[in-house]
């Protein structure tokens, strides 16, 4: 699979497209199209189920994205949040000084800069004025509001420590160079779990986070040999990180970071304190013991998950003498579950797919197409990935059935016409 057939599948399905393409485009920024949005929130509800629903010591929250100032002081990404950049003399093009190797420019073999620090929070004014003391920042993780939140949290939730706060939301940084189509974007969505735990017991949490981490990526159906973890050495590890391992998944640009799981220690709660002069401490009334919780956070890209996703999912095979493209998608992360053809537009065909939709639509996405021929309707379908293709043909007036055809197998089965939404929902976790 190349990157580029991705991108042009992404386009021309609906999945993603360049964000403001009228006017020449954003850089770094995209917008996801019908398709995309589907599976942009399956992804996210299987996140939320798996972190939030499936455990009884996780809560959730939806914060702003514009805090107070002093969060991202106490935090340290006012003075630490910086990306080393480098301009090429000779055409100007910039680049992250990590992202080169030799010292001439990799584009036209001009002269470099030396690297200066670049900060990668997007700055803003709050209010009327625009002076120092109206500066504001888009949020670049959503980490920080949950630790600003976090004696809220404990009082109204009545958790006990270990629990855990989970967030979904937009995150935004001004990337130096944005690349890989989403992989690095300047505005992306992440999906967070801050876990706080007693100091002494975050080893044995980490552990059990990164295992139920990796777990989530098989269910969701990501292929297990182009999964890893990889452990931050002691050099790259941030400034807040006691250790972390990185979930990486083997793009067809290399192997690239999903999600980071950190011990981030008491570093966050105790710099709130610091900076805001609030107690950050969890009082165990059980134990008699009063402690600044260690944090042991999940942090993933969701941007990036679907890029996983599709990559994973897309192939192409030889089906008589054409080029059947396909995207393997688990029927769980599939935006659309089931699509509904009449065979010909013919009233009588229409008013039982139509019936057939309505009932499907129910339980499950589902969608109706009566346009060009009954193959182009299927590679249609297989282009964006659902598993279930319904046929009414002139035969279903007669018998009262209809051909399901499978995405990956494309064997076909007749079933009856009252029988369509209970056939596939027992479907959806097996054949497709
Ligand atoms: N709170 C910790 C944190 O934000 P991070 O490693 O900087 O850690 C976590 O980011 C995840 O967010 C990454 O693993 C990646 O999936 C996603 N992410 C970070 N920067 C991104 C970008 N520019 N574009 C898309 N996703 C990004």
């Amino acid at each position: 699979m190349n990157m580029e057939k991705l991108v042009s599948l992404c386009k021309r399905r609906g999945f993603i497209f360049q964000s403001s393409e009228i006017y020449g485009g954003m850089n770094g920024c995209w917008d996801y199209g019908p398709v995309g949005t589907e599976l942009k929130r399956n992804i996210k509800d299987l996140w939320w189920e798996s972190v939030v629903q499936m455990n009884d010591n996780v809560v959730g929250m939806d914060a702003s994205i514009l805090m107070h100032p002093r969060i991202w002081e106490a935090s340290g990404h006012v003075d630490n949040f910086k990306d080393q950049m480098i301009d090429c003399k000779e055409c100007k093009k910039r680049f992250r000084a990590d992202h080169l190797d030799g010292d001439k420019c990799p584009e036209c073999g001009g002269e470099l800069t030396e690297p200066r620090a670049f900060n990668l929070m997007f700055k803003t004014h709050v209010g009327a004025l625009e002076d120092a003391a109206s500066v504001a920042y888009l949020r670049p993780e959503t980490a920080q509001a949950i630790f600003a939140q976090f004696l809220t949290v404990v009082n109204c939730s009545r958790q006990k420590v270990p629990f855990g706060i989970a967030q979904i939301g937009k995150s935004f940084r001004n990337e130096i160079t944005p690349r890989n189509f989403i992989f690095r974007s300047r505005e992306f969505e992440q999906m967070e779990l801050e876990f706080f735990v007693e100091p002494g017991t975050d080893e044995e949490w980490n552990k059990k986070w990164v295992d139920a981490r990796i777990q989530w990526y098989k269910d969701i159906g990501i292929t297990s040999d182009r999964l890893r973890i990889r452990e931050h050495e002691k050099e790259e590890l941030a400034h807040y990180a006691k250790s972390c391992v990185d979930v990486e998944y083997k793009f067809p640009f290399g192997w690239q970071e999903l999600e980071g799981i950190a011990n981030r220690s008491d570093y966050d709660l105790s710099q709130h304190q610091e900076f805001s002069g609030k107690k950050m401490v969890y009082r165990d009334v059980v134990a008699n013991k009063v402690f600044v919780p260690y944090v042991i956070e999940t942090s993933a890209g969701v941007d990036r998950i679907l890029l996983t996703v599709l990559a994973d999912a897309y192939d192409e095979e030889e089906v008589d003498g054409d080029v059947r493209v396909v995207l393997r998608f688990s029927s769980k992360v599939a935006p659309v579950k089931t699509a509904v053809f009449p065979l010909f537009k013919k009233p009588a065909l229409r008013e039982v797919a139509r019936k057939i939709e309505s009932d499907v639509r129910k339980a499950l996405p589902v969608l109706y197409d009566e346009t060009g021929s009954i193959g182009k309707r299927y590679r249609r379908q297989d282009e964006i990935g659902t598993p279930f293709c319904v046929t009414v043909d002139y035969e279903s007036l007669e018998d009262n059935a209809v051909t399901v055809r499978f995405r990956d197998s494309m064997r076909q089965e007749r079933v009856g016409v009252d029988k369509v939404r209970e056939f596939i929902l027992d479907k959806m976790d097996g054949e497709l």
